[in-house]
């Protein structure tokens, strides 16, 4: 059964650890998460962007497909299923098809306005039983065409969302989506400090996990990051294992053509990817 992401994020936050939010695109990468979350006994997030969730047909067709493989899967470790970087609309139409958690990004509005939407929709996730985190301050880079420029948030802007009751809170430290350039600066770990200082007990969310020196990782854990988003990382992981065994000729020996032999180098490199993010998040045996 699909839970919101609350109560594992509070567990997270209280015990110094913080939870994966692997972006999914189609039944491959799900499994591969789920699998992986059910045998390391780690609770787990689902991210589905906007794009993604047309790519796969629609929401509909995500909660169908998610709810089965729990199903039938058998899995029993805690399971979000959450819109990434959600328009005002999505959100709404994320509650309705059954998910458990959303995130509104209203970072690229006036503070007013992402203030006034974002508390229109802590109303409407809470009346459902659905976990909603909010935006301040655009996570850099482009992601599904979501382009924000890495600033960093102003902290008294993250404590006026996070006290419109929202469960947890992405607030730009810095971070930006997909590789990081050469000349980037690092986290700004005064900004997390100062957020966490006003934010207190919330969970913060960490995006643009790919490519974050562990260090980073673990010193933004213990300043409150409580959740950690990670997407290219898999993509990346997925395209090299597919490209070799292509390279290799693989796919033109015996029955390597059949999609479900094509896709399965992919699919176990996701695995391994997630694996590895879950040992340095310390989300293992925490389910
Ligand atoms: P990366 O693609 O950099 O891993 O970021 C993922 C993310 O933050 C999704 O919201």
């Amino acid at each position: 059964m699909l839970v919101s992401a609350k109560e594992m994020l509070d567990k997270a936050k209280a015990g110094h650890y913080a939870v994966g939010q692997f972006n999914i695109n189609n039944l491959e990468w799900t499994k591969a998460i789920l699998a992986t979350a059910q045998e390391n006994n780690s609770p787990v997030i689902l991210g589905v962007s906007e794009g993604a969730g047309k790519y796969m047909g629609g929401y509909d067709v995500v909660v169908g497909m998610v709810n089965g493989l729990i199903k039938d899967m058998n899995i029993t470790v805690p399971v979000a299923l959450h819109l990434d970087h959600g328009s005002y609309d999505h959100c709404f139409k994320c509650l309705e098809a059954g998910f458990s958690s959303i995130m509104f990004d209203g970072s690229h509005f006036a503070i007013d306005e992402n203030v006034a939407k974002t508390k229109e929709l802590v109303a409407a996730a809470h009346a459902k039983g659905c976990s909603i985190e909010a935006e301040v301050g655009s996570i850099g880079g482009e992601e599904d065409g979501v382009v924000g420029a890495g600033e960093c948030a102003d902290p008294n802007e993250c404590k006026a969302i996070a006290d419109l009751g929202v469960d947890f809170l992405a607030a730009g430290i810095g971070n930006i989506h997909g590789k990081y350039p050469d000349n980037w600066q690092g986290l700004s770990f005064e900004t997390l400090d100062a957020v966490q200082q006003l934010t207190g007990e919330l969970p913060l969310v960490l995006h643009g996990g790919t490519g974050i020196p562990a260090d980073m990782i673990k010193k933004a854990i213990s300043l409150g990051v409580a959740k950690i988003n990670v997407n290219t990382e898999c993509q990346l992981a997925f395209a090299e294992a597919t490209r070799k065994y292509i390279e290799a000729g693989k796919d033109l020996e015996g029955k390597g053509f059949d999609p479900r032999k094509l896709l399965a180098p992919g699919t176990e490199a996701i695995k391994a990817t997630v694996k590895e993010k879950m040992e340095l998040f310390g989300s293992i045996n925490k389910a």
